[in-house]
């Protein structure tokens, strides 16, 4: 069948004046449409490069794919990696990876923490900081995380981002209101080791390929983060542990969280779910990505799918197989 596959190219998104030097690290790059596109081949398929944005849709309305490969961020707003799959659901198109509701969703981490919680699913607890006074009302104890409300990629995410005391919160959350213009997410700081688990349905049913523990290389594991700094240096900063350096049932209870957050949030065919160990030991839901990265280098997804024995085409066609049972195509 052809796949269309729909994608945002860093290179064709204009930065605007003034914005923050991570402003784009969420677009691909033409290597990771090669890629995907090579697999969709090797998978016997036909693969055609649709883009993102208007191209995308004067491509589709010309022409509509038998299904669409959506790794599209889309832009403007937290809504906007549901624009893509919003569209095809328009145009009555078939699409792989979750649907528009639940790719809003889970780009706002807080509307996220709330629905999991209320699935009964451990996430540290947080507040939505919204001007600099209601920091007056933080109820939380430090140390805190501190993040904008809907970015992803680590965008707004410094090794200085755990704050200690309420004048470095105050210094963060000053510079996270004026650089990404949104809200900013407080959260309780969980010191314990990092994992990420890799899930992709198979069969009909959501299965957890792989937990991954992100072991930082040098400094205290307990104020590790994962910011973007690390995220760009990580052949020196990090260790990738499959399976964790952690007890067996632990990984396993860590799993449990994974799907039951993947469950909560209807999320469809694949996704990378960030945990972290609180002050308890147990995992903790830190969010969601249901639009994993799949660059075939440096995306935590395919670096944890090739620990586990799954190549990076294992890994495309069985997002695209997940997408073909569920429309009986
Ligand atoms: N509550 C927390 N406690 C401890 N560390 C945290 C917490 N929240 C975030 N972090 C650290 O910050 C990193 C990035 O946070 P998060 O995963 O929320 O951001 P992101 O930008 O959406 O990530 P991604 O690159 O996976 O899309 C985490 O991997 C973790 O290291
Ligand atoms: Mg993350």
């Amino acid at each position: 069948m052809q796949i269309g596959i729909a994608y945002d190219l860093r290179s064709s998104m204009a930065v605007p004046a003034g914005a923050p030097s991570d402003r784009l690290e969420e677009y691909d790059s033409e290597e990771t449409i090669d890629a995907i596109a090579a697999a969709i081949e090797a998978a016997g398929h036909q693969p055609r490069r649709l883009g993102g944005g208007r191209s995308f849709v004067e491509a589709v309305l010309r022409q509509p794919p038998d299904l669409v490969f959506n790794i599209a961020e889309g832009s403007g707003t937290r809504s906007r990696e549901a624009q893509v799959p919003a569209v095809c659901e328009m145009l009555g198109i078939r699409y792989t990876h979750s649907d528009p509701l639940t790719l809003a969703v889970s780009l706002d981490k807080a509307m996220t923490k709330r629905l999991v919680d209320a699935a009964g699913v451990p996430t540290p607890r947080h507040q939505v900081i919204r001007t600099l006074d209601q920091l007056s009302r933080l109820e939380l104890p430090f140390p805190v995380m501190c993040k904008p409300l809907f970015e992803g990629s680590s965008m707004g995410i410094r090794r200085d981002s755990r704050a200690s005391d309420a004048g470095e919160l105050r210094g963060q959350v000053a510079k996270l209101l004026g650089d990404y213009r949104q809200p900013v997410l407080v959260e309780e700081f969980c010191p314990g080791a990092e994992l990420t688990v890799g899930i992709l349905v198979r069969q009909g049913v959501p299965t957890a390929i792989g937990v991954m523990e992100i072991a930082p290389r040098q400094g205290d594991p307990g104020s590790f983060v994962y910011s973007l700094e690390v995220k760009r240096n990580y052949l020196e900063e990090v260790e990738y542990r499959v399976p964790p350096r952690l007890p067996p049932e632990l990984v396993q209870r860590a799993e449990r969280v994974a799907l039951d957050a993947f469950d909560a949030l209807d999320c469809r065919d694949v996704a990378r779910v960030d945990l972290r160990l609180g002050a308890d030991g147990e995992p903790k839901f830190i969010e969601v990505n249901p639009l994993p990265g799949v660059s075939p280098v440096t995306s935590d997804l395919v670096i944890l799918a090739g620990k586990v024995g799954l190549g990076y085409r294992q890994l495309i066609a069985g997002i695209v197989d997940s997408a073909r049972a569920r429309y009986g195509i």
